[in-house]
C-alpha cells in the first residue's frame, strides 16, 4: 500500500533521528527574526543567524518539517498555482541541516540512503538524476565515485546570463543572506523524452526536482557581492507534496491523498465532477494557505502580509464563483484541512473558530463586489481587439472592486488575454503620487529642509535647557538670524521639546532669553535633528548663541496621560479581545487619544465597558511606569510588544507598566498610572475591513466629556419634561403617538383624494370622445398628483389629464395619458409644450411625464392652448 503523506513526514524525521539529528518544530509562517522576508519560504529561514555565525547553537544537526509560503518576494508561485501539477502557495518542506558539522559527502549520502534504501523510500536508483553547480567538481565526484551514479545522469548547471551566481544551482534565500552552490536530485518520470537536453527545458514534466542540498558557504551582502562564511553548513529542502506524489505513484502533487480529500469536498459543494479541474486545485491549495496564514495571526488587509492573504482568499473566491458555488463556502473547508493535514494541523485546530470567522467575513464582504467587478471585466474584455486589457481597466477594478491584479490576470489568462502591466503601473503610481502630494500639502512647512546634524533630546528628564542655536530656517532657507514677527524653524544642540513621532504630537513652549521670545508651536524630527517651529515675538535670535528653552508643561502632561493610557488600552484590548489584536496606528494628543488596531468581529458595548473597567482598574492600582534601554534581543525576550514590521535599532527603549504592558516606545509617559485619573472611550468605529478605531479621553478631558453628556441628558429631560430615568419611556410614547397620527393623516388623505377624484371626474371635458382634464391645486403635495392621475386613469377610458400644483410662486405638474391615445399624443409631447412656453423643466415617459417651473399667469394660457392643440391632433386621427 502507498505511504500516506503523514507517514512520509514521520519517516523523514525518524530517518534523521537515527542519524543523530535533533527534531525541531516548524517556525511560524511569519518570520520573527527577519524583516526582509514576507513569509517563511524555506526550512532554513529560522536558522539564518546560525548560518551567518551571529548566533550560537547547542546542536549541530537538526531536521524539521517547515510550513512555507511562496507568494511574494523572491520566490513567488501564486500565478502558477492551479495550472501546473507542482506549484503551491503553501507547502511543507522537509529539511535536514548541519551547522559546521557534516558537509557535502554525508549530506549527499544521507539523501541517497533515505530515497533509495529498501528500509526507507525504496525509489529505484536508476530513476534518479542529479544536477550540480558547474564549478563544483567535488560534488560531481561524490555523485560519480562514491554514490556511483553514471555520469550521463549528472548534469552540470552553469550561470544564467552573465550574472555570476545567478544559477539554478546556486541557492539564495533572498536578496541578501546565506547562500551557496547546491546539488539537486530529480525523479525521472521517464516518458518518451529521451535526450538529456530536455532536462533544461521549462515545463519539463519528465524530470521533477525532489530534493535540494545547499552548501551554505557564503553570505550575500548585495546583488553582486558575496563574502565567504567562516563556517560551512548544510541546508536541504524536499517538498513533502512532491515526494508524496512519487511515493504514491501519481503524476501530480494535486493527486496525493491530502488533495484528493480536499478536492472531493470542494467538488461536492460545486457539483464539478472532474477532480482535475484547475478551480478545484486552486481552492484546495488556497484554503490550506489561508488557514495557516491566519493561524499565524495575519488578517486580511490592504497592505503587506495581510494583502497577500487577501489576494489568495479573493483568488479562491473567484474560482468558487466560477464553478458555480453560490453561498459562502471557503470557511467550511477549514475543518477538512484540519482533517487532512494530520500531525501538522494542531495549530489550526486551536484557532479553528477564529480562522473560520475571518474567512467568512472576508467572503461576505467580497462577494458583492466580486460579482459586480466580474461583470465589468467581462464587459471590458468584450470591447478589446488586440487581446490586451488596458492597465487602466485593471487598476479601476483594483481600486473600486478590490480586485487584486493577479485576480484580473487569472480571468484574462483563461481567455488568452494579457494585461498592459506598464499602463497599470503608470496609473497606479500616478494615483500614489497624487495622494503623497495631498499629504505633503498639509505638512508643507517642513518639506525642503535637509539637515545633517544631531540634536540630543533631553526631554525625558528635563523640561528646560540652556542650548546652543545651530541652524535657523525662515521660508525653508537657512539664515543666520530670525527677526521679530518672522516665522521659522530653530535647531539646537540639545532640547527638552519632544518631536512628533510614534503617534505622539510635538511639544509646544518657548525659546527665549531676557531680550527675546520665540513661541514654539510645534516640534518635528528632521533626520537626527529636531526642529522647533514657531514665531519670534520679540528681539532676535542668531546662530551660535546660547538660549533658554522651556516646554509648556501642562500641555506635555496632558499628552503624557494619553500616551500612558494608550499603552493600557493596547494591553486591555489584547486581554479582552485576544492576543491577535495588533496596533495599526495611533495618535496621542493633549485632548484625546486615537488607536487603530486589527480586529474583525463587531465590538459589542459590553466589551467596550469591560475594556474601560479594566483600564480604570489599572489606573486605580497606581502602578509605577518604568523605562529601560535594552538590546532588541533582550526586549524580544521580555515579550515587549513592538510593531515588528518596523525596523528598530539594535538598542531600544522599553516602557514597562507593571507586568501589564511592555512596549517598545520612544514617547513620554506619566510617572504612575494613577496620574491618568479617568479613562473614557468616546467612540468606536470600523475604518477599513478588519481595522477598528477607538477614541478616548483621560484626566480632565474625561471629566469634561462626562459633564457634556450629563448636560445633554439634562437638556433632554427639560425638553421632554420628565426625569432622567423616564426619558426612554417618554420617547417611546412619543414615537407611538407619532405613528398613530401618521395613520390618521393617511386616512384623511385617502378621503381627500376620493373627494377630489369625484370632483375632477365631473370636470372632465369631452374632445371628440376623449376625456380631457386640467386642474390647478394650490399648496397641495406634489406626490398626490400622481396618485390621483393613477386613480382617474383606472376609471376613465380615453383620457388626458394635466394636474398642476402651485406652491410659493412655483408650480409642478404631472401629465397622464391612457395607452390607447399614445399613437397620436404622448405625455412627453404635452410636457415639451408646457416647459417651452413657461421656461420650465421636465422629463418622463410616453404615458406619464412631470416637471415644473416658476409660476406665472402664462401657465393658464398654455393649458388653454394645449386644449386646442389636442383638438388638432385628434382631428388628424
Ligand atoms: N533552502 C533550500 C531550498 O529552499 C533547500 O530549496
Amino acid at each position: 500500500m502507498n505511504r500516506t503523506t503523514s507517514k512520509i513526514r514521520q519517516d523523514f524525521l525518524n530517518f534523521f533521528k537515527e542519524k543523530k539529528h535533533i527534531i525541531l518544530p516548524s517556525s511560524p509562517l511569519v518570520p520573527y527574526n527577519d524583516s526582509t522576508l514576507l513569509f517563511t519560504n524555506a526550512g532554513m529561514n529560522q536558522f539564518k543567524e546560525i548560518f551567518l555565525g551571529y548566533k550560537k547553537t547547542d546542536y549541530s544537526r537538526v531536521a524539521t518539517v517547515q510550513r512555507c509560503l511562496r507568494t511574494g518576494g523572491k520566490h513567488n508561485d501564486l500565478e502558477n498555482v492551479g495550472y501546473t501539477s507542482r506549484h503551491h502557495t503553501f507547502f511543507e518542506m522537509l529539511g535536514n541541516f548541519s551547522f559546521n558539522d557534516y558537509f557535502k559527502k554525508e549530506a549527499i549520502e544521507y539523501a541517497w540512503e533515505l530515497l533509495t534504501s529498501q528500509k526507507w523510500f525504496n525509489i529505484p536508483k536508476n530513476k534518479l538524476w542529479v544536477s550540480v553547480y558547474h564549478e563544483d567538481d567535488e560534488t560531481y565526484q561524490i555523485w560519480k565515485d562514491i554514490i556511483k551514479i553514471p555520469s550521463q545522469r549528472i548534469i552540470k548547471i552553469g550561470d544564467n546570463n552573465q550574472n555570476q551566481y545567478d544559477s539554478e544551482n546556486f541557492w539564495q534565500m533572498g536578496d541578501d543572506g546565506p547562500c551557496g552552490p547546491c546539488t539537486e536530485i530529480f525523479y525521472d518520470y521517464g516518458n518518451n523524452i529521451n535526450n538529456t537536453t530536455d532536462f533544461f527545458k521549462n515545463n519539463n514534466h519528465r524530470f521533477i526536482e525532489i530534493w535540494n542540498i545547499v552548501f551554505i558557504e557564503f553570505n550575500r551582502i548585495s546583488k553582486t557581492n558575496i563574502i565567504p562564511l567562516k563556517k560551512k553548513s548544510i541546508d536541504t529542502g524536499m517538498g513533502l507534496e512532491r515526494i508524496a506524489s512519487i511515493l504514491q505513484n501519481v503524476s501530480s502533487n494535486y493527486d496525493i491523498d491530502i488533495f484528493q480529500d480536499l478536492k472531493k469536498n470542494i467538488s461536492q459543494l460545486s457539483k464539478i465532477k472532474d477532480l482535475n479541474h484547475p478551480s478545484l486545485q486552486i481552492i484546495a491549495d488556497h484554503v490550506r494557505a489561508c488557514a495557516y496564514i491566519i493561524s499565524d495571526n495575519i488578517i486580511p488587509s490592504n497592505e503587506h502580509r495581510g494583502y497577500v492573504l487577501r489576494r489568495i482568499i479573493r483568488r479562491a473566491l473567484r474560482h468558487g464563483h466560477k464553478i458555480g458555488i453560490k453561498d459562502n463556502f471557503f470557511y467550511k473547508l477549514v475543518s477538512v484541512v484540519i482533517k487532512v493535514m494530520g500531525d501538522t494541523s494542531a495549530i489550526l485546530k486551536q484557532k479553528q473558530k477564529k480562522i473560520e470567522e475571518i474567512l467568512k467575513l472576508e467572503e461576505t464582504q467580497f462577494s458583492y463586489t466580486l460579482e459586480k467587478g466580474l461583470k465589468i471585466l467581462k464587459f471590458e474584455i468584450k470591447k478589446i481587439h488586440n487581446n490586451i486589457l488596458p492597465g487602466e481597466t485593471a487598476f479601476y477594478l483594483y481600486d473600486t472592486f478590490g480586485f487584486p491584479i493577479d485576480l484580473t490576470a487569472d480571468v484574462c489568462r483563461e481567455k488568452n488575454i494579457k494585461i498592459d502591466y506598464n499602463e497599470y503601473e503608470l496609473v497606479k503610481n500616478k494615483q500614489k503620487k497624487q495622494s503623497i502630494i495631498n499629504q505633503k500639502f498639509y505638512k508643507s512647512y517642513n518639506d525642503n529642509i535637509i539637515i545633517n546634524h544631531t540634536c540630543t533630546f533631553e526631554g525625558y528628564k528635563k523640561n528646560h535647557t540652556k542650548s546652543l542655536v545651530k541652524y535657523i530656517f525662515v521660508n525653508n532657507k537657512s539664515v543666520k538670524k530670525i527677526l521679530k514677527n518672522e516665522t521659522g524653524i530653530i535647531f539646537l544642540n540639545t532640547t527638552p521639546f519632544y518631536p512628533e513621532s510614534g503617534g505622539q504630537i510635538g511639544d509646544i513652549g518657548e525659546i527665549y532669553n531676557k531680550n527675546c521670545s520665540f513661541i514654539v508651536k510645534n516640534t518635528k524630527k528632521y533626520g537626527n535633528s529636531i526642529g522647533h517651529f514657531g514665531t519670534l515675538l520679540s528681539g532676535k535670535i542668531e546662530i551660535d548663541q546660547y538660549i533658554y528653552t522651556k516646554i509648556n508643561q501642562n500641555y506635555r502632561n496632558a499628552i503624557q496621560l494619553n500616551h500612558s493610557a494608550t499603552h493600557l488600552l493596547h494591553a486591555a484590548l489584547r486581554n479582552i479581545l485576544g492576543e491577535h489584536v495588533n496596533q495599526k496606528g495611533s495618535l496621542v494628543t493633549d485632548n484625546y487619544l486615537r488607536f487603530d488596531f486589527s480586529y474583525h468581529p463587531t465590538i459589542e458595548i459590553f466589551q467596550i465597558q469591560k475594556i474601560e473597567h479594566m483600564i480604570n482598574m489599572y489606573i486605580r492600582h497606581n502602578f509605577l511606569i518604568k523605562t529601560q534601554i535594552l538590546s532588541l534581543e533582550e526586549a524580544k525576550k521580555k515579550n515587549a510588544i513592538a510593531l515588528f514590521e518596523n525596523q528598530y535599532n539594535s538598542i531600544v527603549r522599553v516602557v514597562f507598566i507593571n507586568n501589564i504592558s511592555i512596549e517598545l516606545c520612544g514617547g513620554t509617559h506619566t510617572k504612575r498610572t494613577g496620574d491618568i485619573g479617568v479613562f473614557k472611550i468616546t467612540s468606536q468605529s470600523s475604518i477599513a475591513s478588519g481595522i477598528k478605531r477607538i477614541e478616548a479621553v483621560t484626566g480632565k478631558q474625561a471629566i469634561y466629556y462626562l459633564h457634556k453628556k450629563d448636560n445633554y441628558i439634562k437638556d433632554l429631560s427639560i425638553v421632554l419634561k420628565c426625569n432622567n430615568s423616564d426619558i426612554k419611556n417618554k420617547v417611546e410614547n412619543l414615537k407611538n403617538r407619532i405613528s398613530c397620527l401618521e395613520n390618521q393623516i393617511i386616512n384623511l388623505q385617502k378621503k381627500e383624494h376620493t373627494y377630489y377624484i369625484k370632483k375632477l371626474f365631473k370636470k372632465c371635458l369631452d374632445i371628440k370622445g376623449t376625456k380631457f382634464l386640467t386642474h390647478i391645486f394650490y399648496d397641495y403635495e406634489h406626490k398626490f398628483l400622481r396618485v390621483i392621475i393613477d386613480e382617474l386613469k383606472k376609471t376613465l377610458e380615453k383620457t388626458i389629464i394635466i394636474l398642476v400644483n402651485v406652491i410659493n410662486n412655483r408650480f409642478t405638474f404631472v401629465i397622464g395619458i391612457t395607452k390607447n391615445l399614445l399613437n397620436y399624443i404622448t405625455a412627453i409631447n404635452i410636457m415639451e409644450i408646457i416647459i417651452e412656453k413657461t421656461n420650465g423643466k421636465g422629463g418622463g415617459k410616453k404615458e406619464i411625464a412631470e416637471g415644473g417651473g416658476i409660476y406665472t399667469q402664462k401657465l393658464i394660457i398654455v393649458l388653454n392652448d394645449i386644449k386646442s392643440w389636442i383638438d388638432e391632433q385628434l382631428n388628424k386621427k
